[in-house]
């Protein structure tokens, strides 16, 4: 059965938006198969995020990242890949649509709430990391 990996960023937690997120992923229909809360440290974060080392925000993203903990969760269910994204909503908050998590949930892009795998193929690498 397909797998993501779903992280409620430190904002997320912080604004004590863990519940409504579960709740999100438990009523359509995807089953909780672990989870975690963890503060990570920044080599941590650099794996995880290692294809957008180049990026100019990269930086900022991983000290946001270990600023606080986080909520790592694996979530399992048909399409779980894909239909998260879309019940995460796009990565700029600004273009989320409303009823996504970001659109509802978020302004800024640096802190915009919630990570999800974008592929299966992104999913296999940060489950087990
Ligand atoms: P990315 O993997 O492109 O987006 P997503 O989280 O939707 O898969 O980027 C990872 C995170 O980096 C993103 O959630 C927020 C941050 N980020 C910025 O701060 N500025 C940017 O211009 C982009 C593209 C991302």
């Amino acid at each position: 059965m397909e797998k993501t990996f779903i992280m409620i960023k430190p904002d997320g937690v912080q604004r004590g938006l863990v519940g409504e997120i579960i709740g999100r992923f438990e009523k359509k229909g995807f089953s909780l198969k672990g989870l975690k809360l963890i503060t990570v440290d920044r080599a941590f974060v650099e794996k995880h995020y290692s294809d957008l080392y180049a990026k100019p925000f990269f930086n900022v993203l991983v000290d946001y990242i270990i600023s606080g903990p986080v909520v790592a969760m694996v979530w399992e269910g048909r399409g779980v890949v894909i239909t998260g994204r879309k019940i995460i909503g796009a990565t700029n908050p600004l273009e989320s649509s409303p009823g996504t998590i970001r659109g509802d949930y978020a302004i800024d892009i640096g802190s915009n709430a919630i990570h999800g795998s974008d592929a299966v193929e992104s999913a296999r690498k940060e489950i087990p990391l």
